[in-house]
């Protein structure tokens, strides 16, 4: 009994790794992604894995006193914004601190220590919380910004001149889920360079009611004085 079934298994085993190699052979190519040595790990890694990776995955280094970012805005009503600064992940539907709306990030622009972060619904939220936010942020903060959805419907000019102030040019035809990303500071004299916007355009909208998600990446100088 014992060594009739040694037989049998040693038989089905035999069979089966004929197979397997005849179907290896005959499949070579095609199957060579799947072959043994694959499905043991042993295969090296594609040597785009051996590039440098980045602050933020990023596709450039920031030079010395340059902070690396990137942002991203929603995606239609659907997938969440995200923020990253110096490799750290602010803001984003993993960390549960995003909303439909503006999202917004404070950063000690000499530091780069996070100050805080919050989330404004612009289109039924209470436009005083984001006016009083605004109001408070000192010079020397950069501001990064996302929108999700729906970034303008309760937008009023006092906000508007705010974001002004902070560098941006977009922020004065913004309107009914537009996306737009921001990265300025406070008391920056001129217009940041970091701004990204696309108008919700029925023509060129990329999903139905929505255009399509921005990402803008960047190396913001670090505020020494
Ligand atoms: C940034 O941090 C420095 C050092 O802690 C502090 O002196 C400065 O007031 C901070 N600036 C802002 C805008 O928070």
């Amino acid at each position: 009994m014992r060594v009739a079934g040694v037989i049998r298994y040693t038989v089905l085993l035999l069979t089966l790794l004929g197979t397997w190699l005849m179907l290896q052979t005959y499949f070579q190519r095609s199957w060579r992604t799947i072959s043994l040595r694959s499905w043991l790990g042993a295969t090296k890694k594609p040597s785009s894995e051996k590039l440098p990776r980045y602050k933020c995955g990023n596709q450039k280094s920031c030079p010395q006193n340059y902070f690396a970012f990137k942002i991203i805005s929603g995606a239609a009503n659907v997938v969440g914004p995200s923020i990253c600064f110096e490799d750290l992940v602010l803001m984003s539907n993993v960390k549960n601190n995003i909303g439909r709306g503006l999202n917004i990030a404070l950063v000690n622009g000499t530091t780069g220590q996070l100050l805080k972060t919050d989330a404004f619904d612009m289109y039924s939220g209470d436009i005083t919380k984001l006016q009083t936010f605004l109001q408070g942020i000192k010079r020397g903060t950069l501001v990064l910004v996302a929108s999700y959805d729906d970034p303008a419907t309760k937008m009023n000019d006092k906000v508007r001149a705010y974001f002004t102030e902070l560098g941006s040019s977009d922020v004065a035809t913004l309107g009914f889920r537009d996306n737009w990303v921001f990265l300025g500071a406070k008391g920056l004299m001129n217009k940041s360079p970091f701004e990204k916007h696309i108008k919700n355009d029925k023509e060129t909208n990329k999903y139905d009611g929505w255009p399509e998600l921005l990402e803008m990446e960047g190396c913001a100088p670090r505020k020494m004085d």
